[in-house]
This record gives C-alpha cells, structure tokens and sequence, in this order.
C-alpha cells in the first residue's frame, strides 16, 4: 500500500500539536524516527502552507526538513520553559568556545573563538546586515556585490533590499558538475556572495575552487562572504572546505563564514545563527550594523537551541546524514541524467527540467500537474536556473518511496 504523505490543511492553526505522539515516541531503527511518517498538521509548517488546498501534493520547494529534529533540542527548551524567567538574556561567551569545539570536531579545523558571534537572528537576516558593512556607494565606485548563477535567491533579493547593485557570474559546468569562476573578477567589486556547500545543487565546493575565488576577491579588495548553512550537511565521503580556515591566511581578513543550527538541526523556526569574522575591525562594524536593528549577541531560545545542538546533537546529525545519503542515492539513481550537478551535501536536487521531460518554462507546474510533487522554480536562482527544478528531499522513508513511484509517471530523456 502506497503511505499517503500528511500536511497541514490548516497551517495557520495555532492549534497545540504536543499532544499527538511524536515520531521519536517510536524512533525506529535509526533511533531518530527518520521513516516513520511525521505529521506536521497544526505546526503552522511554511513548507507544507504551500501546498495548503492541495491534497495529496507532497511539498519539496522550501528547504526545510519533513524530518524530527534532535531529542536534544526539544528536551533542552522543555527544561528551560519550566523556569518562568523569559526576560533579555544576555550572550553566554562559552558558546563562542562551542562553536570552536564543534568545527575541530566535525571539521578538523580551528576556529578562534574570538572570531565567533553568536547571532540571535536566522541566517538571511545576518546576511542583510552584513551587506551593510561592506561600502554602499556603487553609483561612485561602480563596485558591485557579486555572485555567481545559479544561486540562492536570498542573495539578489538582499542586495535590491540593500539598495546595492549586484552582478550575478555565470557557474561554468564541468563533468563532474558546476565549477566556481575562476578568471578575474568582471569589474570592482565590494563584496563576492556565495553558498557553499552550493544551494541548488548541493556542491560541495573543492577547497582549491574556493581559494582561487578567495584570491581574486582580495586581489578586488573585495569581502567574500561563504554562506555554509549547508555545510554540515556534507554527506559522508565529502570534505567541507570552511572559508575561514581554506583561505590563504594572508586574506583571512577579507572572509566571513556564516552558519546555522537552523538548517543543520531542522529548526528554523527559532532564528538564529553564527558568523565567523576574524578581522577585528570588521566585526566590530558588523556588531555596530547589529546593534542598529536592536539585535545583540545572546539570545535566550536562540542560545538554549544552539547550544543543546552543538553538545548533544552529533549523533542525530550522524544518522540524519545516512538518511539523507540514501535517499540522495535512490533518487540520483533512478533521475540519471536529469540531476546537472551530482549532489554532495544538504537534501537538495538541481534537475534539468527538459531531461525529466517537462517543458522548461513551465516545469514547476507541469511537475505538480503530473506528479503531485511541489518543487522550486529554477528561475528563483537567477538567470542561471531557467530550465531547472530544485527538489528537497529530505523526506520520511515512507514518503520517499511515493516520491519515487510518482516520478515513474515522467518520461526521462
Ligand atoms: C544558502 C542559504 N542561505 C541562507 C538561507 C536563509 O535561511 P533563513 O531563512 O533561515 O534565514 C537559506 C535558506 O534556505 C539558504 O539556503
């Protein structure tokens, strides 16, 4: 029998889901209840308020997970609600020396702790900020923020908001998949945004890529700032390169690494993030440019969230990891040469629309018309994603195995 996907049909109700039975309640072999269905009704889930009206359809646009995050998060916010202090709460430092801790640990490499700050604000928001760091004065200088297509569309959307002109640089696609532009930079540039491991196609962007493009951003006297909200995620088999400590040291100054525990951990839905910055001077702009908004280092759901990950969470990040490189393998499997870019990291899928047998301008609907699967529209990537669909698969066993009896209704080219 062919498990029916749940999803909310009521995603703005408020109403309490704590008490149905959470899939950790019967967590299954992975210990973490990854293939056990898990019902997000009556969570007020974004993703799943995109197919709200539409039965049946299985969400796979915005990319977050149809996954139970890690007991440790959910005991450690349980144990701080039941002291009734909510007041401002200030930032502790020994998170700076955590987050150190877990990049030895996860990534072999050191992070002085002085470099870290603790953000109570999700990352999107800490990249706006940023942006107000870097100089404004494009019309004067003809400098612009640049970053390469296809990319995450956060950033172009930014840079509008910031009233900061942008470039976006075409990726070039070698046989192993996209490749970072390696050439001289087109023009002066004040800042070179990227994700990385890279949204869409989950790349995990080789250490010698990211260097050259470190090395022609100072050339620029230009800040590269490596968005690696993804880069926990790398799957096993795959090395991270964290910009920070890939660089050149000579222009470590000139880099800024950004992170969550919101995209590792699954939960987004308390805003929080970190940046490595370690030039002095630029973290005290950037801490400034914080203050601006009213927003200061701590945090008290923020810090509970963060640090309960980061101590406790590597188990679940572990076998998270086996699940997604899984599913990652089933779905490779049977899309062919419909994926442009072999997936390393994260549970995301860039696909040719015309290889899946879709008609590139309309892909997104025609996927849903034939499939009931809701992707993201590879135009939201900048010029470079016309023609191309993103899908998340970070899914439940189960709803995996729909995903792909559906995807059988295609004809691959
Ligand atoms: C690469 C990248 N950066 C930043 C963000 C923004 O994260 P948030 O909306 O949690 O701030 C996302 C979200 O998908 C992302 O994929």
């Amino acid at each position: 029998m062919t498990p029916t996907p749940t999803g909310p049909t009521d995603p703005a109700d408020p109403a309490d889901p704590a008490d149905r039975t959470s899939p950790a309640d019967h967590a299954g072999p992975d210990g973490f209840g990854f293939d056990a269905p898990f019902d997000r009704t009556g969570t007020g889930s974004s993703k799943w308020a995109r197919t709200a009206g539409a039965p049946g359809v299985i969400p796979m646009g915005l990319a977050d997970m149809d996954l139970p995050g890690p007991p440790a998060i959910a005991e450690a916010l349980r144990r701080r609600a039941r002291h009734r202090a909510y007041g401002y709460t200030v930032c502790d430092p020994a998170g700076r020396s955590l987050v150190a801790g877990w990049y030895r640990a996860r990534h072999g490499v050191e992070v002085d702790p002085d470099w870290v700050l603790l953000l109570p604000c999700g990352p999107r928001t800490a990249l706006r900020i940023l942006l107000e760091t870097v100089p404004q004065d494009t019309a004067r200088t003809r400098a612009h923020v640049l970053f390469p297509t296809p990319e995450w569309g956060g950033f172009a959307q930014l840079c509008r908001a910031a009233r900061l002109g942008y470039r976006e640089l075409p990726l070039a696609t070698g046989p192993d998949g996209h490749r970072l532009p390696s050439g001289p930079l087109p023009g002066p540039a004040t800042a070179v945004l990227l994700s990385s491991p890279h949204n869409p196609s989950a790349r995990v962007w080789p250490a010698d890529q990211l260097r050259a493009l470190a090395d022609r951003a100072a050339e620029a006297g230009a800040l590269l700032v490596s968005d690696e909200v993804h880069g926990d995620l790398t799957h096993p088999g795959h090395v991270h390169p964290v910009a920070v400590t890939t660089v050149d040291p000579a222009h470590r100054h000139l880099v800024v690494t950004l992170n969550s525990v919101g995209k590792t951990f699954n939960c987004s839905g308390i805003p929080s993030s970190f940046v490595l910055v370690p030039d002095p001077a630029l973290r005290a702009r950037f801490a400034d440019a914080l203050a601006g908004y009213g927003l200061w280092e701590g945090g008290l759901l923020e810090q509970t969230v963060q640090r309960a990950a980061l101590r406790e969470g590597g188990p679940w990040l572990d076998a998270l990891l086996a699940h997604l490189a899984a599913a990652r393998t089933r779905l490779t499997d049977r899309l062919g040469a419909a994926v442009r870019s072999a997936p390393q990291a994260s549970y995301l899928l860039w696909l040719d629309a015309a290889a899946l047998g879709l008609p590139p301008s309309a892909a997104r609907r025609a996927l849903l018309d034939r499939c009931g699967l809701e992707a993201s529209d590879g135009a939201d990537f900048g010029p470079g994603g016309h023609g191309s669909l993103r899908l998340n698969y970070a899914l439940p066993g189960p709803v995996l195995d729909t995903v792909l009896a559906r995807l059988a209704r295609l004809d691959l080219r």
